[in-house]
């Protein structure tokens, strides 16, 4: 393996993206290689054989592309599957996970919120962190039904968006929660939004750039980290809605590439 193999990124769908932003800003001469796999989009409804079992196809695609590390762009993904994805595979494969410690370590009113799908906030990984974080802390866990789905037909803008986020966000400012923790990768997406229905004070807090700072930890450690200027290629493929892909990374486009891939 080389420097200059890319960097391989998977999510169900097109919110992993929020994740190679922050990778592509703290690293921005890796090769990146983005898999949306929204053909199976939600994963956060599958069982959890179902999600291992795109996170294998998934992995299998991007080590076949020459990767050199593989980001699991996904919180379902990784709450249901990195573990098997580890025991399968020699390349270093990095996870995301609610960001539930530091919620829990700086929140003043002692109540924290996290809006997640049902597959991660129902899988025994995301229990576990959330057991070991939160022992004097009261968790509001609301899943974020319908949110995933509509962002990736194109409608994250839409009425029907600010409905159920007003409705999700409703019981967790009646929660008196002080942090809201975003544990989809899909989420950032509607941060605005987000902000516009939440009183001010309360703080959101996603896990993208401490991924990205791990990606780049490994990397250095195995000697794998790029660090000749240079231009890099970033490709982009999607198995079914590529139009959505594709304008979610609109302020990107000129310098990607985006294609169909049957995968
Ligand atoms: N973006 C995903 C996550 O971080 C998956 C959403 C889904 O496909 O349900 O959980």
């Amino acid at each position: 393996m080389k420097t200059n193999n890319p960097i391989g990124i998977f999510d169900s769908g097109v919110g992993g993206t929020s994740i190679w932003k922050e990778i592509h800003t703290l690293m921005p001469w890796e090769d990146t290689i983005y898999l949306s796999d929204s053909k199976n989009a939600p994963y956060g409804y599958k069982c959890q054989d179902e999600i291992k079992a795109l996170s294998i196809k998934n992995t299998e695609k991007l080590i076949s592309l020459g990767c050199k590390i593989i980001v699991v762009a996904c919180n379902t993904a990784t709450t249901n599957a990195i573990e098997l994805l580890r025991a399968t595979y020699q390349i270093p494969i990095i996870g995301i996970e609610p960001a539930i410690k530091p919620a829990a370590l700086q929140s003043k009113t002692g109540k924290i919120g996290i809006l997640a799908t049902k597959g991660t906030l129902r899988s025994s990984l995301f229990s576990k962190t959330s057991e070991l974080f939160t022992q004097n802390i009261e968790v509001t866990e609301i899943v974020g039904e319908g949110l995933v789905s509509l962002i990736e037909n194109g409608k994250k803008n839409s009425a029907e968006m600010t409905e159920l986020l007003t409705a999700y966000l409703r019981q967790m400012v009646e929660a008196n929660i002080d942090y809201l923790v975003l544990g989809c990768s899909h989420y950032p997406y509607l941060i605005p939004q987000i902000k516009k229905i939440l009183p001010e004070g309360i703080i959101i807090i996603d896990s993208g750039e401490a991924v990205a700072l791990q990606t780049k930890t490994i990397l250095a450690n195995k000697n794998l980290l790029e660090n000749k200027k240079r231009i890099p290629s970033l490709y982009f493929y999607s198995n079914s809605r590529l139009d959505v892909l594709k304008e979610i990374l609109a302020p990107y486009k000129n310098k990607s590439e985006f294609s169909y891939l049957d995968f």
